[in-house]
């Protein structure tokens, strides 16, 4: 067995771990805490979750570092550098899992050399295990998965979302897009999890998603996913995808990507 092997056999067993913990606490009362904003919400299983994945990894591999959501916005510094870097949303979809609403999940991407090769995206409750490994392929439930092969923005289902800042540029932005879309394509759908939204367009059931401020742990594993099923990962106004950036466009093809990238309105967060 190869160390990616190893390294993609123990998170699978955290994350399903993981998993069931959100299945178990998703339909009980819940107390909130706030971070960014009074929308931006943490609960304890969201740092249990974390702590339960950042424990069991480096209990196996203690030279592995980690950029998880909930330590970063406890004040842990990002040091995205070349060595084996887990990057862990323990709950993506926090809004969902407090309500109650089924579409939330589980999302981390091992990054060696900046270079994705690990992605998994868990749904526990509905049981949708989206995974990924470099050069591999993209896989739900263990069968492959595939983009669609739209081209054509008019012809594409769109998933976007109005975010968790209420910063009032930033929702004028959001809004401005959301007009200029509905207008031009089939439909555009909001479901509440940047991570499960690229998923849909991994699996062929959405054609593009789109979001700015989203940050590394919502957007790492659904690249690798979203691009070993044959879809593309780019930069909101046409380059390269960063990561780091808190912008994110994924497409099942480049002419839709694109075609997509020069009609948005653009956002600059600051960078993760
Ligand atoms: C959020 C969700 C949401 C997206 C936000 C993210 P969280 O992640 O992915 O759909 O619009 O930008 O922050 O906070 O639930 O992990």
């Amino acid at each position: 067995m190869s160390s990616l092997d190893e390294y993609y056999m123990t998170v699978l067993r955290l994350v399903k771990e993981a998993g069931s913990i959100v299945r178990e606490k998703i339909n009980t009362p819940k107390d909130t805490m706030t971070k960014s904003c009074d929308v931006d919400l943490v609960t304890e299983w969201d740092q249990k979750v974390e702590k339960l994945l950042i424990e069991g990894i480096s209990s196996k591999f203690p030279d592995h570092k980690f950029i998880g959501e909930e330590g970063t916005s406890l004040g842990k510094t990002i040091e995205f550098t070349d060595a084996p870097t887990w990057i862990i949303d323990p709950i993506d979809g926090t809004m969902n899992f407090v309500h109650g609403l089924p579409h939330t999940c589980i999302s981390i991407a091992l990054l060696i050399n900046k270079t994705a090769e690990i992605g998994i995206v868990y749904n526990p409750i509905l049981e949708q295990l989206f995974t990924a490994r470099r050069g591999q392929g993209a896989f739900l439930n263990g069968a492959p998965i595939s983009v669609s092969e739209e081209k054509e923005l008019r012809k594409a289902l769109v998933m976007m979302e109005m975010g968790t800042s209420r910063d009032p540029e930033k929702v004028k932005i959001v809004l401005e897009n959301a007009n200029i879309l509905t207008a031009q394509v089939h439909g555009v759908r909001c479901l509440g999890s940047a991570a499960l939204n690229m998923c849909m367009v991994a699996l062929g059931g959405a054609d593009i998603s789109f979001e700015f401020g989203i940050h590394a742990w919502d957007i790492a594993a659904g690249d690798l996913i979203v691009r070993e099923a044959g879809g593309v990962c780019i930069d909101p106004a046409g380059g390269p995808f960063d990561v780091m950036s808190r912008r994110v466009l994924c497409a099942s093809t480049m002419e839709l990507a694109q075609e997509l990238a020069k009609l948005l309105v653009q956002y600059y967060p600051g960078r993760d």
